[in-house]
């Protein structure tokens, strides 16, 4: 059999998670590994209360879902998907196409598709809308960089690109979305958020989600933290009120530092 048919739609509750974001990394059999290995290494977890997301290339998303022999609790995302429902649109995936292979989760609005791909806003409300209609949990990924934060617009930043890429959003849709705020600053650089800093942007993306779709909504969304998240920084991030988890790059390569911070989270 080529198609997966049997899919969930999860109801996404404020829910701790840890998902990596492979980015484009990992050939066929090295995304197949690591899946199993982290799958092997949280056998032994209690992890009831924490979602685990790993999000390869989109070329290894159906050989992971189909060859990899993993533990349930471990989801598989896709990274990026085109807001259109077929056509041409060469080398792109359709949100169809993700679910067809077994795969329920796509993360959307990241840095580095806005930044080197030129996703904007208005695209990003459509590929929201795309994803939503077609039953798929999304990740979104939002956040200022050095230079918004240096001149102090980073919450003005940050409250645009929530209010134009979701807030045409009803707010039965939130049940599907989580949000993750990523400081581009602090992408593959090493540098880290501090823990404060990281609160103070999540409390105030609560408080902006609150005046559009009521408290129970922000209370309700999960909110991840990315940002050169690693073991030795984790538990402090992580334990912050409204860190909800991280969307994780460079520390998911690798079985042991990405189940630290599963552990991490515990
Ligand atoms: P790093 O953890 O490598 O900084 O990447 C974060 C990220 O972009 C996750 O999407």
């Amino acid at each position: 059999m080529y198609f997966c048919t049997e899919q969930k739609t999860t109801t996404i509750m404020r829910t701790k998670i840890v998902a990596g974001n492979w980015k484009m990394n990992l050939d066929v059999t090295a995304s197949i590994e690591l899946a199993e290995s982290i799958s092997k290494e949280i056998t032994s977890l209690k992890t009831e209360n924490t979602r685990i997301v790993v999000a390869p290339t989109a070329i290894n998303l159906y050989p992971v879902t189909t060859h990899a022999d993993l533990d349930n609790r471990v989801e598989i995302a896709a990274q990026n998907m085109h807001q259109a429902t077929n056509g041409a649109f060469t080398g792109e995936i359709s949100a169809e196409m993700i679910k067809n292979v077994g795969v329920q989760t796509v993360i959307l609005g990241h840095s580095e598709r806005r930044t080197y791909f030129n996703e904007t806003d208005k695209a990003l409300a459509e590929k929201v809308t795309t994803a939503l209609k077609n039953e798929l949990d999304v990740i979104f990924c939002f956040g200022e960089v050095l230079e918004e934060r240096q001149s102090n617009n980073h919450f003005k930043v940050v409250e645009s690109q929530l209010q134009n890429a979701l807030f045409h959003l009803e707010e039965k849709d939130w049940k599907t979305i989580v949000l993750a705020y990523e400081p581009v600053w602090a992408i593959g650089t090493g540098e880290t958020a501090s823990p404060e800093q990281a609160q103070e942007m999540h409390a105030f993306i609560r408080t902006v989600i609150e005046k559009k779709f009521g408290k129970t909504t922000a209370q309700q969304i999960s909110i991840l933290y990315g940002g050169s998240v690693k073991p030795s920084n984790a538990k402090e991030i992580f334990s912050q009120p409204d860190v909800d988890g991280g969307l994780i790059g460079g520390a998911a390569l690798n079985a042991v530092d990405f189940v630290a911070l599963i552990k991490a989270i515990q």
